[in-house]
């Protein structure tokens, strides 16, 4: 077992320290990071509350050794690293030293820990950072942390928490990225008591498929290798499922717009699970204390390797990165004092009008969007609720326990919506949807409501039925559909933006293109 160690005064000035606790989400990151990096190969995790009352970790790794427990609290003392090379090497989730010390200071916090070679394990209890008791106790070998009543010390930091669902939501997606990566660890994972996951070791496409049943049979397999790195993974091939897609740079789940951009482009809107694998000199881990951002040595090279992965793989959807660009002059007169000429449309995302000395590039979906989510405002401020439609045949759907105890805990705000539904033992049986959805959406619509944290008002649902409703990027529209579209946008309410608060469209003043050119 490697022993606990401070980090030099050299090395802590080098290491991104600093780590904010805000929400149970960020604790149990750290402490499923602290089990895997102790090489357990099954670990069961606890939450209570949506965390706010309990996260608890128990794994049955190397354990930490009785004179180091002690040291594992404390700030800038870490058995992972000891020299400023290991720095560049790093292979373990933690570096720092610090996530327990910040952690327990929060909390009321107790690690119980067995190495293998010991008969006996050992407690410390720590509460808002005072220390409390150091006992020796039965233990199976391995390491248990528990995490209660977090902030209970800290009353302004504990006020910020959201509900119980949502931050249950934001532990559960924490959850899901430790598990898909590491295949070999069994997991589970109980809330309230009861059990949400369990998830026996198994290669990758069967953790996905274990974690998301329903894209069996519906993820197209990636493996790319260039001078750089490998890119391999998952893409789900089922358009109407939709969950944010993960990126893993050498096992950590990493944030990187730039990356996401990219994948986006290439494959739209799909959900997928990517792994990059780079030498671990050329990542830097290194760069916020929650190490969810990276930096590369080279972002070239790695952007590359995406996008080259990425387009050679043999997909339905492949689609290049060409420049659509059809101009033709078509007029149109909506109303008695627009007239405006359509030009055409753009790379299938935007229509390009000219207007009174404008050019409009107009968002073709955020402008479907505000008309349709005007139009079932409209509605709603009629009749005071979403209207539902009765469904020829019930809708049914095999669910997750998970699924069934975020369903049953979110009852209300889906009637509220418009469905109306029942819980058969694990099948969902839709019976009635809101009059504006079509069957085949009405699934996609019940479970984005259900899975985002911000869908409680029938504001929000309102906007995620328009979204759904209108035309996508990428969709190539017909000059009638545009000129549809576009005599709509002019009767609504607020043209500019959309119902999330983006701008509808981008305009380019002629006189201005003039002045840039030299005319004029
Ligand atoms: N579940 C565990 N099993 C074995 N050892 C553990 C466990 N959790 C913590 N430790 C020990 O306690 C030390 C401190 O943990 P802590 O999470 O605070 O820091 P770290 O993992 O070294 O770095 P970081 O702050 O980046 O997470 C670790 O280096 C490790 O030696
Ligand atoms: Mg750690």
């Amino acid at each position: 077992m490697r022993r606990i160690k401070p980090l030099s005064e050299d090395l802590i000035r080098k290491i991104a320290a600093g780590e904010v606790v805000e929400r149970p989400a960020n604790v149990l990151k750290e402490l499923i990071e602290n089990a895997i990096d102790a090489g357990s190969d099954r670990i069961d995790i606890f939450i209570e509350k949506g965390g706010k009352r309990l996260i608890q970790v128990v794994d049955n790794g190397e354990g930490i050794h009785p004179d180091d427990m002690l040291d594992c609290v404390k700030r800038y003392t870490t058995s992972k690293i000891s020299s400023e090379d290991d720095l560049y090497s790093i292979s373990s989730y933690g570096f720092r030293g610090e996530a327990l010390y910040s952690i327990s200071s929060v909390s009321k916090f107790s690690i119980v820990s067995r190495p293998e070679d010991l008969s006996v394990g050992k407690e410390l209890y720590i509460e808002g950072g005072v220390f409390r008791s150091f006992t020796e106790t039965g233990a199976p070998v391995g390491t248990k942390v528990r995490v209660k009543d977090i902030f209970f010390n800290t009353p302004v930091r504990k006020k910020f928490l959201k509900s119980e669902r949502t931050e249950f939501v934001h532990c559960l997606k924490t959850f899901i990225n430790y598990a898909v990566v590491n295949t070999d660890i069994h997991f589970r994972l109980y809330h309230n008591g009861r059990e949400l996951m369990n998830l026996p070791p198994s290669d990758l496409k069967k953790r996905i498929t274990y974690i998301y049943p329903e894209l069996s049979g519906r993820l197209l397999e990636l493996d790319y290798t260039d001078e750089t790195g490998r890119i391999y993974g998952y893409i789900s091939t089922d358009e109407r499922f939709k969950k944010e897609g993960i990126v893993y740079v050498n096992k950590r789940p990493v944030k990187n717009r730039e990356l996401r951009k990219i994948i986006k482009s290439l494959i739209s809107e799909k959900f997928y699970v990517l792994f990059i694998e780079l030498p671990p000199y050329f990542v830097d881990h290194n760069v916020h204390p929650a190490k969810i951002e990276v930096k590369f040595k080279n972002d070239t090279a790695v952007k590359n390797l995406v996008r080259e992965g990425l387009k050679a793989l043999e997909t339905p959807f492949k689609k290049g990165v060409t420049f659509d660009y059809t101009v033709s002059q078509r007029k149109g007169s909506y109303g008695k004092e627009k007239v405006f000429d359509l030009l055409g449309q753009v790379e299938n995302t935007f229509i390009v009008v000219y207007y009174d000395g404008d050019i409009y590039l107009i968002d073709q979906h955020v402008v479907h969007e505000r008309i349709n989510y005007e139009i079932l405002m409209e509605d709603l401020r009629e009749d005071g609720f979403i209207k539902r439609k009765i469904l020829n045949r019930n809708i049914t759907h095999s669910i997750s326990e998970l699924e069934k105890a975020l369903i049953e805990d979110k009852k209300g705000t889906l009637e509220r919506s418009g469905f109306s539904f029942d819980i058969d033992g694990y099948n969902l049986v839709i019976k009635e949807i809101p009059v504006f959805v079509s069957e085949d959406q009405a699934l996609d619509i019940f479970f984005r409501i259900l899975m985002d944290e911000d869908a409680e008002t029938v504001d929000y649902v309102i906007g995620e039925i328009a979204c759904k409703l209108s035309v996508k990027s990428g969709d190539i529209l017909s000059d009638e559909k545009a000129k549809l579209i576009l005599k709509r946008w002019f009767e609504t309410d607020s043209p500019n933006l959309c119902p999330h608060g983006r701008p509808v469209y981008y305009k380019v003043s002629i006189d201005d293109v003039k002045k840039a050119i030299g005319r004029g």
